[in-house]
């Protein structure tokens, strides 16, 4: 690090140049002029770990920068400042910790480290007087995660609602739009680069959630990990419930939905497939783009929308990030990330919502009245019906008012017990 001359040095030290990492370092390289010209600082790339130096890397990439080992850019004394891209959470962990330690400023994109361990790194960072920033953790290129922490830091944010994972949001409009079979949609989301190393966290919902114990973390300042977070994915959506979504007049889309209720700051936090109206603004958001909505008490609501995956969007984040940071290192400077106490949840069984039911049963006189009276004995009130079906069997469809989970659950285990039904399909929530 040089400071106090015109331009001022910083040395970045990268650890990963995979999907992610590869296009950092070009992207480094590409605006490393535009940068010095607006900030003054100079950032130098140099060193990068890797798992295996011997594979082939970007040309624009010095082959002696590479190292195998981690440890000899986190504990180097020629870099200043390190960039994590490796990914999870075992040596990701300690490899930021150690960097930290260092009194090295941390950038990372690793939402799965920051949503398990996020307050024991904060506390890291503000011991050694440096930042640990992670922009892109949460939806790649949409600033959303520096106007919590400082644009919305005086406010009551009271429900953050958003579409999160870049590669369900691609899969779900690609198998919509295009009728794409989920295997099909998933191996073009990879082609693209927006799904993680192991794309089973993409589409079980366990991207997303990590994303919204993040984001709710900043927006309650409360601590919410990921575990904190109730989660169903994509699998297993039937062409039949995007077929009967869009005859009511909704799309299907995987939501995060974080809520802060009055009684007692008590938290919920649920990522789950849900029909949205397509009036809704987030019924918009397709392919890998996505979308975070805020409900604050002054501002009103505020939707961040853009690119929420990619190799491109997600370097553009972390160089916003690296630039960011190096400035506060010259400055001699670092800004804390607030770390309140744990969230209080609400059970997911407490949690209030309208639901999708689809039901099979066989076609005789009575068997409506028979399944509409489980859902009246157990509170659940029905809005809409809809039945078709042949001589011997029906399809039926209930769109429900508002209920605790636990009233539906109890209801459908009763469905599920009647010998006129045949099965139940998948539930899915109604976003409002
Ligand atoms: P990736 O393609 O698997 O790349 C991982 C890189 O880390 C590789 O270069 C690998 O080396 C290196 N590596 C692994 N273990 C290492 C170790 N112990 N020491 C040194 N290097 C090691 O992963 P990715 O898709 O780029 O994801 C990186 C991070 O970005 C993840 O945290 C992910 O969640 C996050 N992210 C991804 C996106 C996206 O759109 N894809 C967006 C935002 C955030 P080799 O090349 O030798 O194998
Ligand atoms: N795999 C992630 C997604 C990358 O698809 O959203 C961005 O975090």
């Amino acid at each position: 690090m040089t400071a106090g001359t015109a331009t001022a040095r910083i040395r970045v030290g990268l650890l990963g140049c995979g999907t992610v990492g590869a296009d950092f370092a070009r992207l480094l390289v590409d605006r490393r002029a535009a940068v010095e010209d607006v900030t003054g600082i100079s950032l130098e790339l140099v060193r990068i770990a890797v798992r295996d130096p011997r594979k082939p890397r970007p040309e624009a990439l010095d082959a002696e920068l590479f190292t195998g080992d981690a440890y000899d850019v986190v504990k180097a004394d020629d870099v200043d400042l390190v960039v994590e891209l490796i990914g999870g959470t075992s040596a990701a962990g300690e490899l930021v910790t150690t960097a930290l330690e260092a009194g090295k400023p941390v950038v990372t994109a690793n939402k799965e480290l920051i949503a398990k361990a996020g307050p024991d790194l904060f506390a890291a960072a503000d011991r050694a007087g440096v930042d640990l920033f992670f922009e892109a953790a949460a939806v790649a290129a949409v600033p959303i995660l520096r106007p919590l922490r400082e644009s919305l830091l005086a406010e009551d944010v009271t429900r953050v609602v958003g579409i999160v994972n870049g590669t369900s949001n691609f899969m779900l409009t690609r198998m919509t739009a295009d009728g794409l079979g989920f295997d099909e949609a998933l191996a073009k989301a990879q082609e693209l680069g927006y799904a993680e190393p192991d794309a089973s966290a993409d589409v079980d919902g366990a991207d997303a959630a990590s994303k919204l114990a993040i984001l709710a973390s900043l927006a309650f300042n409360r601590a919410v990990v990921a575990d904190d977070v109730g989660r169903e994915g994509i699998v297993g959506l039937d062409r039949e419930d995007f077929e009967l979504a869009a005859r009511f007049g909704y799309d299907i889309k995987l939501l995060a939905v974080a809520e802060r209720f009055p009684d007692g700051h008590a938290i919920g936090a649920q990522v789950f497939p849900a029909l949205i109206g397509r009036d809704h603004p987030l019924a918009s958001v397709r392919d890998s783009f996505n979308a975070v909505f805020l409900t604050t008490s002054a501002a009103g609501e505020l939707m961040f929308y853009g690119h929420g995956a990619g190799p491109r969007p997600s370097a553009s984040a972390i160089l916003g990030d690296v630039t960011g940071a190096a400035d506060q290192l010259l400055r001699g400077t670092h800004r804390r990330i607030p770390v309140g106490s744990p969230a209080r949840l609400r059970p997911a069984r407490d949690l209030v919502h309208s639901y999708y039911v689809r039901a099979d049963v066989e076609e005789a006189p009575g068997v409506l009245s028979e399944v509409t009276g489980v859902f009246a004995r157990h509170g659940v009130s029905i809005r809409t019906v809809d039945q078709d079906g042949s001589e011997s069997r029906a399809r039926i469809v209930f769109l429900t008012f508002p209920a605790p989970e636990h009233a539906l659950d109890d209801a459908l285990e009763e469905l599920r017990g009647l010998s006129r039904v045949r099965g139940v399909g998948r539930v899915l929530r109604i976003h409002k």
